[in-house]
C-alpha cells in the first residue's frame, strides 16, 4: 500500500518537473537562435579562429576637405598615397590582426605575453592538450616567420618537421604529448625591431591561433637627476630681435634660480652675445624660425627635464619649477606638464581617426582638457594641447621635436605631431608672468604676423595624412 503511495508521489513530482521545464525552456525559436551569437563569431561547435584585418571606416570633421586645395596638384596627391602605404607597411604588423579564441577548445596556449628576441630560440610556454582520453594524439604547429623545434627531442613520441615551420607531434597518451609540447621552441627567422608571427595550433578538428611578438628590446636612456633642481632642469628659449625682453627674463630667472642652465637659440639678424653665467647661446642663420630654434635648443639639453619659456616671460615667487617636477615625478608615464602664463592657461583635447587609406584621417580639437587628473594633483588635467610654458621630459620631447618648416606662430602643429606619442597634463598651481608688451618692435611683429596657411595645409595634408582638420570643433 505505502509503496503505491510513493509511486504516485514520484509520478506527480516527475510531471511537475516536466511541466516546469516546458514552461521555462520553450522549444527554441529558430529565428531567435540565429541572433544569439554576435555577428561574425563562429557557431559554438566549431573551433576555427577568426582573423580579420582592421580597416578603418571613413571619417569627417564637418569642415572643408584638404584635398580641395590640391585639386590641380595630382603629383602631390599621388606621392601622398604612395608614402602613406609605405608608412603603413612600416607601422603595422601581424600583431594588429583580430584574433578570436575558439569555443570549447581542448587546446591550451599563451594568449598574451609570448615575446621573443629575433633569431633566438625561446620555449613556447603553456602549450597543452586537455581532451578526453584517446589512444593516439596528433597535433600540428604551424608558423610563417620562424621555425619550430623540440629541445631536447626525447623518446616520448614522434616529432616530424623538427626545425621547420610545420611541426607534427604524435604521442601515445596525453601526458607524453604534453611533455613534448613543453619542449617546443620558436625561433624567428627574421630580424626586425618589432613585428610578430602567428602560431596555428591544430589538434583533430580544433585549430587555435595565437600571436608571437618578435621584439628587439631597446637600450634604456636614463638621465641622472643629481641632487638638486639645477641638475634636473634646463631652461630653454628661442629669441629673435628681442634682447630687452630676453635680458629682463634672465634677470627675473636669476632672482630664484641663480645657477640653473639657460639655453638660448638665437636667429636675430645682428646677434648680440647675452651676458651672464650658466648661459649657452646658439647663433643660428638669421630668421630660421621659431620651430627650428626650439628644436636646436632642445637638442642641447643634458638634464632629465627642460622648462620651455618664451623670451618675454617674467619669473616671480609663484614660478616654482620644483612644483612641476613634483607632478612629473609622481606619474612616470607623463611626458609634459604645462601651467599658467599670467591668467592664461589654455588647454584643449583632440580626437583622431585614421580614416580610409586614400582619403586620410580626421583630427578635431575641442576646448578644455580631459576629465582625468594626475593622481594626487586635482589641479592637473590630462590634455592634448597646452600653452607655451611647460616642463618636459627631455628624451620624450626629442622623439617629436618641432618641425623646422614652420617658422612663425605655429603652435598647434607641434601638438598634432605629438598626439598619441606624448602624455600631457595642464596644471594651474605654477604661474609665470608675461612682460607688458613694449610698443614699437615693428620688425619683430612684421615677421611674427606672416601667414603660413599654405604651408600648414600642406603639412596637414601630406605629412599628417589628414583628410580634414577642425581646430574649432566645438
Ligand atoms: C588629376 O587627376 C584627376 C583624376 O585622376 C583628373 O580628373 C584631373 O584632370 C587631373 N588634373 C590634372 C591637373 O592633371
Ligand atoms: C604534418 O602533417 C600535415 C597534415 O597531416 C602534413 O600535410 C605534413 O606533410 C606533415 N609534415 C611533416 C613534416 O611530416
Ligand atoms: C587553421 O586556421 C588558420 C587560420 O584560420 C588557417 O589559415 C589554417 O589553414 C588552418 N589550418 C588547418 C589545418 O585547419
Ligand atoms: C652684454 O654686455 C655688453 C657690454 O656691456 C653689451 O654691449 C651687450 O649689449 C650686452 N648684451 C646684451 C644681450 O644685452
Amino acid at each position: 500500500m505505502s509503496s503505491f503511495r510513493w509511486l504516485w508521489v514520484w509520478l506527480l513530482l516527475h510531471l511537475a518537473l516536466v511541466l516546469c521545464l516546458m514552461l521555462f525552456n520553450p522549444t527554441p525559436n529558430p529565428h531567435l537562435a540565429k541572433h544569439n551569437g554576435a555577428p561574425g563569431l563562429p557557431p559554438p561547435h566549431s573551433s576555427a579562429t577568426i582573423i580579420s584585418r582592421r580597416t578603418p571606416p571613413p571619417c569627417s570633421c564637418n569642415v572643408r576637405l584638404l584635398k580641395d586645395f590640391f585639386k590641380n596638384d595630382n603629383g602631390t596627391v599621388k606621392r601622398r598615397q604612395e608614402e602613406y602605404r609605405k608608412h603603413k607597411a612600416r607601422a603595422s604588423s601581424t600583431l594588429d590582426l583580430l584574433l578570436v579564441a575558439p569555443a570549447n577548445s581542448p587546446l591550451q596556449y599563451p594568449i598574451q605575453g609570448f615575446t621573443v628576441v629575433p633569431l633566438k630560440g625561446t620555449p613556447i610556454p603553456g602549450l597543452g592538450v586537455y581532451a578526453p582520453e584517446r589512444q593516439i594524439y596528433k597535433v600540428s604547429l604551424v608558423v610563417s616567420r620562424g621555425v619550430l623545434s623540440v629541445k631536447p627531442i626525447g623518446m616520448d613520441g614522434l616529432v616530424e618537421g623538427d626545425g621547420s615551420a610545420y611541426l607534427n607531434i604524435t604521442a601515445l597518451g596525453a601526458d607524453k604529448l604534453n611533455t613534448i609540447l613543453g619542449r617546443v621552441h620558436y625561433t624567428s627567422t627574421v630580424y626586425r625591431l618589432r613585428t610578430g608571427d602567428l602560431v596555428h595550433f591544430i589538434f583533430e578538428k580544433h585549430n587555435a591561433t595565437f600571436p608571437v611578438v618578435i621584439e628587439q628590446a631597446s637600450v634604456p636612456i636614463i638621465f641622472d637627476p643629481g641632487e638638486d633642481i639645477n641638475s634636473q632642469v634646463t631652461i630653454t628659449t628661442k629669441t629673435f630681435l628681442r634682447y630687452f625682453e630676453l635680458n629682463t627674463m634672465i634677470y627675473s630667472i636669476r632672482q630664484y634660480y641663480k645657477t640653473m642652465k639657460i639655453i638660448i637659440a638665437d636667429d636675430s639678424f645682428n646677434p648680440i652675445k647675452v651676458n651672464g653665467s650658466d648661459i649657452e647661446q646658439y647663433f643660428m642663420p638669421p630668421a630660421q624660425g621659431w620651430f627650428a630654434g626650439r628644436t636646436l635648443a632642445v637638442s642641447q639639453v643634458t638634464t632629465k627635464y627642460l622648462l620651455w619659456v618664451d623670451d618675454d616671460f617674467y619669473f616671480t615667487e609663484y614660478t616654482k619649477i620644483e612644483k612641476l617636477v613634483e607632478v612629473m615625478e609622481s606619474m612616470p608615464e607623463l611626458d609634459m606638464v604645462s601651467s599658467m602664463v599670467g591668467r592664461s592657461g589654455f588647454s584643449y583635447r583632440m580626437t583622431y581617426e585614421e580614416g580610409e587609406e586614400d582619403e586620410g584621417g580626421c583630427l578635431m580639437r575641442f576646448r578644455g582638457p580631459h576629465e582625468e587628473t594626475v593622481p594626487g594633483f586635482p589641479q592637473c588635467y590630462l590634455s592634448n594641447v597646452v600653452i607655451n610654458f611647460f616642463l618636459a621630459r627631455t628624451d620624450s620631447l626629442r622623439k617629436v621635436l618641432f618641425d623646422p618648416r614652420l617658422k612663425r606662430a605655429a603652435h598647434s602643429q607641434f601638438f598634432v605631431d605629438a598626439f598619441g606619442k606624448l602624455l600631457i597634463a595642464h596644471c594651474n598651481h605654477v604661474v609665470v608672468d608675461h612682460q607688458t608688451k613694449r610698443p614699437g618692435n615693428d620688425k619683430y611683429l612684421s615677421f611674427r604676423k606672416k601667414n603660413e596657411n599654405d604651408e600648414n595645409r600642406r603639412l596637414y595634408f601630406f605629412k599628417n595624412h589628414f583628410s580634414c582638420i577642425n581646430l574649432r570643433a566645438d
